[in-house]
């Protein structure tokens, strides 16, 4: 299946999509796509049509996204904890990605028409050339789109991704880019693998299991936790709606964490401008 993928929704599955949109949208929402091998189990089907079957259910989801006016999605396609499964399951997951990132590349057209920036959030390096290649040319392909944003973390661990932070803040105290006072929560965030995005506003997890398994922990201090009982490739436009209403009535109590972009001195606003250019640079290193 394709990333993009056309609307499929019934008139009244639009009709329920306009009732919801009168209310307040989040502007990011993250998933854990959690419970494919089950699917496969209760479906007696091989373990890897279960993530095939997730990765549909990503297109389709990601449609949804659209239909509702949430411009930015995040999800957990590979932990680095998964590198603990057998070789074969590994050796799936990563030729399943193989194949949909080279994919992506093939639907170029479609994916710049629609104005999609997708970045894989993760420590690159763990990964195989091939992927390193695909990744980097997916990245700096779209890396200047606007319309809508997809955040694939891909070798991803929240703690990993705190450690690499702190390791380039405390290099950038030790050869003088910056200083140790400016070290605050704001520099923290924009030295993440997520810098420039906001904080998801609803973060999903399928499948019943109620844990948030080293996920963006930094950046979900003050959202929204929906846990939901369904499978991830049985996930259906009800469930979304679901917790987006969810959201809905918690909405007056989410503490807005807003970061403060106007008050960076010179020093940390050229520490962070050379940081994304590091980053551009490690990328193109890869193709
Ligand atoms: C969790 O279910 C799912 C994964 C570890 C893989 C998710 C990957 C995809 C949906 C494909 C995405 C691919 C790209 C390129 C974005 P599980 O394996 O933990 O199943 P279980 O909880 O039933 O054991
Ligand atoms: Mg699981």
């Amino acid at each position: 299946m394709s990333w993009i993928v056309e609307s499929s929704l019934t008139a009244f599955q639009k009709f329920c999509v306009n009732v919801i949109k009168c209310g307040p949208i989040p502007k990011h929402v993250a998933f854990i796509m959690d419970g494919n091998r089950r699917y496969a189990t209760k479906n007696k089907v091989q373990k890897a049509e279960g993530h095939v079957k997730g990765f549909d259910k990503l297109s389709e989801t990601l449609q949804w996204c659209l239909e509702l006016g949430i411009v930015e999605v995040t999800v957990y396609a590979f932990s680095i904890e998964n590198f603990k499964r057998s070789s074969d399951e590994v050796e799936t997951l990563m030729q399943l990605a193989t194949e949909k990132f080279r994919k992506f590349l093939d639907e170029e057209d479609k994916i710049m028409a629609h104005g999609v920036c997708v970045r894989i959030i993760g420590n690159l390096s763990l990964l195989s050339e091939e992927l390193q290649r695909l990744i980097a040319k997916v990245t700096l392909m779209t890396k200047d789109n606007n319309k809508a944003y997809l955040n694939v973390a891909f070798a991803y661990t929240s703690r990993d991704e705190i450690k690499n932070t702190v390791e380039t803040i405390v290099e950038g105290v030790r050869n003088g880019s910056i200083e140790i006072d400016d070290i605050d929560e704001d520099l923290v965030s924009e030295c993440l693998y997520t810098s420039g995005s906001p904080d998801p506003d609803i973060i999903v997890r399928t499948s019943g299991e109620m844990r948030l398994s080293d996920f963006l922990l930094w950046q979900i201090s003050s959202s929204q936790i929906c846990f939901s009982q369904v499978l991830w490739p049985e996930f259906s436009i009800w469930h979304l709606l679901a917790c987006v209403f969810k959201y809905q009535r918690c909405y007056p109590n989410l503490k807005k964490v807003e970061t403060c972009k106007v008050n960076k001195n010179e020093r940390v606003q050229e520490f962070l401008e050379q940081l994304q250019q590091q980053r551009l640079a490690q990328l193109k290193s890869y193709i």
